[in-house]
């Protein structure tokens, strides 16, 4: 079968090289895909968000099955568009439809849908331009630091942690009077600030039967020690090595079962990754947000985990018999560090030549934002390269993650030395 994969991050590429081991995988397309991608797949200049042409490049490539990396095709409903296409039926798609997407669309929507299943999760009040006054109240009454969340999809920056009162209350009247991130703030949720260490878990569904993949852990701030600006993420750790059986035992039970039960109680079908960002605060886990696909650079790290065949596994989503799946994992760790580019979040410079890469074999190098461009391969985005390592142990995982990162360069290449330091 051949499949289509949509995205251009390292999250693509390891799907690309996963799915590319088995031998039910005739070609793979990806749009738009990145120098990585390209080695062993088809890039076709394609916008995700571009259905029509998503529609066409099925319809040429007899494309059997679409896997949809990112969030925002799902949010917008791709899935919905192919099933409603009659020359495109029996295509399968990996990702939910827009009613389930709604789980990562919304954060309103996530919350009740959380307090409707007894979830455990932080709590909240949400406010619209209407009720700001209610709102500044209600942060009045509420203890520092203050967590504010604009409703919608905001490229990873509509959550602001604010220490002082006065600020969070502008920035809340930013939020929804100014559209601070655009119609993501129209509506705006204010949650109590949960302190913990944050881990997130995997599952794949079919709507019906579940499998839950490694856990693993990322790392948001661009600057060691976890300080700085958010970032997509700068590097990963799989297995979480605070994960005790009997924590995993309450993931399990308070979260995991309670949110599939609760998709299906409430008639929200859902084939595809569901992504639980999770806090431990004490002993007891919380989920911080549901997202609807696999994290970037969680996937680096939790795909070279898997022993099974991913295609096999997700013709069985597709299908709905993943009952009948199992899955079998390497007890190894394995870390992932990105390279990214000089100034990173915030302004940086593309086209930087990446040199060394000839150099580079029997490594997990995933390629994030990087372009081929002749003979020569260079930067095009903020995260460049996901170097992922697998080892014993955590420390041995990493030292090839790095040994990896130190034979590359390319003008302002940053990474942080000290992914995993937490553990
Ligand atoms: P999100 O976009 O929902 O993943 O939020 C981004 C980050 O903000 C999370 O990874 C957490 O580090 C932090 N965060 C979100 N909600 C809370 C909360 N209620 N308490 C503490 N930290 C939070
Ligand atoms: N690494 C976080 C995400 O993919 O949302």
């Amino acid at each position: 079968m051949n499949v289509f994969i949509l995205g251009g991050g390292g999250r693509e590429h390891t799907f690309c090289w996963k799915l590319g081991q088995s031998p039910l995988c005739t070609e793979i397309f990806v749009a738009p895909g990145n120098a990585g991608t390209q080695q062993k797949a088809t890039n076709l200049p394609i916008d995700p968000m571009n259905f029509e042409a998503v529609r066409q490049a099925i319809l040429t490539h007899n494309i059997g099955m679409l896997v949809v990396g990112p969030e925002a095709p799902l949010v917008a409903g791709i899935h919905d568009f192919i099933k409603a296409d009659k020359a495109l039926e029996g295509v399968l798609v990996i990702g939910p439809e827009k009613l389930a997407a709604t789980l990562e669309g919304s954060k309103e929507f996530a919350k009740e849908f959380m307090q409707r299943h007894q979830i455990p999760t932080a709590k909240y009040a949400s406010f619209t331009a209407a009720t700001l006054e209610d709102g500044k109240t209600f942060l009045a009454a509420m203890s520092a630091p203050y967590v504010l969340k604009a409703d919608g999809l905001a490229a990873g920056k509509g959550v602001l942690i604010i220490e002082d009162l006065s600020e969070a209350q502008a920035e809340l009247e930013s939020m929804l009077v100014n559209e601070k991130f655009g119609t993501a703030s129209q509506t705006v949720v204010i949650e109590e600030f949960l302190s913990g260490i944050e881990l997130s878990a995997f599952v794949l569904t079919d709507g019906k039967a579940a499998v839950n993949l490694p856990m693993a852990k990322d790392y948001k701030r661009i600057g060691e020690g976890d300080t700085g600006l958010n970032t997509g993420g700068m590097g990963a750790v799989s297995p979480v090595p605070f994960v005790t059986p009997e924590f995993e035992k309450k993931i399990q039970d308070r979260i995991i079962t309670p949110t599939l039960e609760g998709l299906q109680k409430d008639k929200i079908p859902f084939q595809g990754f569901i992504f639980i960002g999770l806090i431990k605060v004490g002993e007891d886990p919380f989920v911080i947000e549901y997202n609807v696909r696999m994290g970037d650079p969680e996937t680096e790290v939790v795909l070279p985990r898997i022993e099974s065949d991913l295609m096999e596994l997700l013709l069985a989503t597709g299908k709905q018999t993943l009952q009948s799946q199992h899955l079998s994992f390497d007890e190894q760790v394995a870390t992932t560090v990105m390279a990214v580019s000089g100034g990173y979040p915030e302004a940086y410079e593309k086209g930087k030549e990446i040199t060394g890469l000839e150099a580079i074999e029997n490594s997990l190098l995933f390629h994030a934002g990087t372009q081929q461009e002749g003979s020569r391969v260079v930067t095009s985005g903020g995260r460049v390269l996901s170097s992922t390592g697998k080892g014993s142990t955590m420390e041995s995982a990493l030292a090839k993650s790095y040994a990896t990162l130190s034979k590359l360069d390319f003008e302002g290449m940053n990474y942080r030395k000290d992914i995993g330091f937490d553990l």
